[in-house]
């Protein structure tokens, strides 16, 4: 019996016994030790680079050092030779073989799961197991004493080389097959997705692929394209929708399918040919081909995603919102006229609801509220409110229609977030002017050289978190009451309050273009921003008596909006403000999560099928709330956490429509603590 040595792997810690002459590699693999391999063990790729462990180590009982391996061999020269010299001691552990006790240490960079270090606004890390992966196998020769086919002779080396027992290839994959064979005079490298559909085929080795997360936005399209191997985001871009020439909002596109037959399917072109440009924009951008991209996944509400699909969006334009289907999909790309690797799939995150989608779904996964003890309320605003409130016990989920206002439209000096547009508004509580800033320049109005920066661009109008600001420091000065009302009897003490014919407005800038917060501004603001706390006070009801631990805004408005003031206004519920923020791109991502691993997929779709849905549209308390909602910051809700960091207005003792206290209310001077 030959000698055997005692193996112990770190940081897993994974141990055995192994024959001398065993690899490093294949020891690893029966133990199951987390060691990375794309050439099958041939000194090609470099991904089993491991470490030895010098030294004494009593809790093993045994002394490891580099000597208990076998001396580098030819293979290990030849890749020096070619990909440079290992450092730090690292050695192939595809080519180096057990001859004494030994610790092994695989570092991060060896691992097939290593973790990628995200961002700070991100909530998790991303393991990256991606459901693609590279196999470079040897191939049989064809000749005429062993007629089987060229498939036939690839799936009998993927089931020697590497296990693959059930690999399938389609039609679009085998016209690649023969030419990249005799390429890579038998030698190929095989995209293999999830160890059974042939995705791609490449000449001779290769250890690089990559994916493409999407985010199909009603108004833009993001694509971030990653490596598959390190979760690095090589580039991102994005691009206008084109659907809306269809119709702005999403309700308006519906429309269209409905009222022009074919319409579905014109905005379906649309969209594919846009996510098909941005691909090709990512590749090059990225210095890659496009036939490099094995796997997308896509997040988008449920229009954008049934548009993407080519499902008819119709039964999503009324009661009761039926979806055509809400599990996570894998469909063929180029069934879906993308040109990307020939057998790639496109996997589209679950939907919610009728109204809550796919995109939600990646916030869900991005911010793993069900992963949580904290109870924690995940918002992301666009032209409808889609509101997530819950924790690991239990998560409820609606969508709110909050209308376009929060974007800056039906609001009278309001425009899309672009530079010239105010996005930071202040307004002194004792003098009752504003001072403010633009997009696109880091001075303050009343900063000397303001408006020598400003000249190329001019003012050009307010964005959606500049409303917001004005709304809520307008109400702190006093000039906005509980109720909303511009507070007319203010025309005496400030210019900036003016009549406007029955009602007031209050002028933040003049000159041309002029810009001014209307009544009619004000009021279309508290009707989104009522929607939008109704909708969470429904799901607050139906957990009952709960306290808010978490808010995380996700989305471009959620983005660039100051919390505190979103709270002032009473967007969002009572927290404590060290526990608001935003959640960055939270959907894009959500399917960057679920491209870089195979496991979230399973687990966004087994949360999404345990979450709640709550129709705003049919539930009786839904008007009670938004009436509640409509006073700034609310009609009876305390906010408790929010006065301890701002100095509110005092509350009117008849409530927000009675006339007590208006007056000597509206002479006091309230200020924000921050
Ligand atoms: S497994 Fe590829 S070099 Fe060792």
């Amino acid at each position: 019996m030959s000698k055997e040595h005692l193996v112990v792997y770190t940081p897993s810690g994974k141990r055995g016994r192994f024959a001398e002459g065993t690899s490093v590699l294949e020891a690893a693999r029966r133990l199951g030790v987390d060691l990375d391999s794309v050439c099958g063990g041939r000194g090609i790729c470099g991904r089993c680079q491991v470490l030895v462990g010098e030294g004494e180590f009593p809790k093993h009982g045994m002394t490891s050092t580099a000597g208990h391996l076998t001396a580098p061999n030819a293979v290990e020269a030849r890749y020096a030779e070619k990909r440079g010299p290992l450092t730090d001691g690292r050695r192939l552990g595809c080519q180096a073989r057990i001859c004494g006790d030994l610790v092994i240490d695989v570092p991060p960079d060896s691992q097939v799961h290593r973790q990628v270090v995200r961002k700070k606004a991100e909530a998790r890390e991303i393991a990256i197991d991606p459901v693609v992966r590279l196999h470079y196998v040897q191939v049989r020769e064809p000749n005429m004493d062993d007629p089987s086919s060229d498939l036939r002779r690839l799936q009998a080396a993927l089931a020697e080389q590497w296990d693959l027992r059930e690999t399938r290839a389609g039609i679009a994959v085998l016209r690649t097959l023969q030419p990249a064979l005799r390429k890579g005079q038998w030698s190929v490298t095989v995209a293999v997705r999830e160890g059974r559909d042939i995705v791609a085929i490449w000449p001779g080795f290769r250890d690089r692929a990559y994916g493409a997360a999407i985010d199909i936005g009603s108004t833009t399209i993001a694509a971030h394209l990653c490596d598959l191997t390190t979760g690095e985001v090589l580039t991102s871009a994005g691009v206008m929708n084109p659907q809306i020439r269809f119709g702005e909002d999403l309700m308006s596109r519906v429309s269209y399918a409905m009222l022009n037959p074919g319409g579905d399917k014109e905005m379906t072109t649309a969209v594919r040919t846009a996510v098909n440009d941005l691909l090709g924009e990512v590749a090059a951008q990225g210095g890659i081909e496009r036939s490099e991209i094995v796997e997308l996944t896509v997040v988008g509400n449920p229009i954008m995603h049934h548009l993407f699909l080519g499902l008819d969006p119709t039964e999503l334009g009324g009661a009761p919102f039926a979806l055509a289907v809400d599990g996570g999909l894998s469909t063929p790309a180029n069934s879906l006229g993308l040109d990307i690797a020939p057998g790639a799939f496109v996997y589209t995150l679950p939907c919610i609801a009728g109204h809550v989608g796919a995109d939600t779904a990646g916030v869900v996964l991005a911010e793993a509220p069900h992963e949580q003890d904290a109870l924690t309320l995940l918002v992301d605003v666009g032209t409808n409110a889609e509101i997530v409130l819950g924790n690991r016990s239990r998560l409820l989920a609606c969508s709110s229609p909050t209308g376009p206002a929060f974007e800056g439209a039906q609001v009278s000096s309001g425009q899309r977030a672009a530079p010239g547009a105010i996005e930071r508004v202040r307004i002194d509580r004792e003098t009752l002017e504003p001072r403010f800033r633009v997009i696109g320049c880091d001075l303050w109005s009343d900063e000397p050289g303001f408006e020598a920066a400003v000249a190329g661009m001019g003012v050009t109008g307010i964005c959606g978190s500049g409303i917001i600001e004005a709304l809520a420091e307008l109400y702190l000065a006093g000039v906005i009451r509980e109720d909303g009302t511009i507070d007319g009897a203010l025309a005496t003490r400030t210019p900036r309050v003016i009549a406007d014919g029955r009602t007031f407005s209050y002028l933040i800038r003049d000159g041309e273009p002029r810009i001014a917060i209307t009544q009619a501004d004000v009021r279309a603001i508290q009707l989104a921003k009522a929607a939008l706390l109704a909708g969470i006070k429904l799901l607050m009801d139906r957990l009952g008596d709960c306290t808010i631990d978490r808010i995380r805004l996700a989305g471009a408005f959620g983005s660039h909006i100051d919390v505190t003031y979103a709270m002032v206004l009473g967007l969002i519920p009572d927290c404590d403000l060290a526990q608001v923020s935003s959640a960055g791109n939270a959907a894009g991502t959500g399917a960057r999560i679920a491209l870089l691993n195979a496991a979230a997929r399973r687990e966004i779709e087994q949360v999404v099928a345990r979450i709640e849905k709550i129709e705003t549209a049919t539930e009786p308390r839904f008007q009670a709330h938004f009436v509640e909602a409509m006073a700034i910051p609310h009609k009876t809700a305390p906010y408790v956490n929010l006065q301890r960091a701002v100095t509110l207005p005092p509350r009117s003792p008849t409530g927000p429509e009675g006339e007590g206290g208006r007056a000597g209310r509206n002479r006091r001077r309230a200020r924000a603590a921050t």
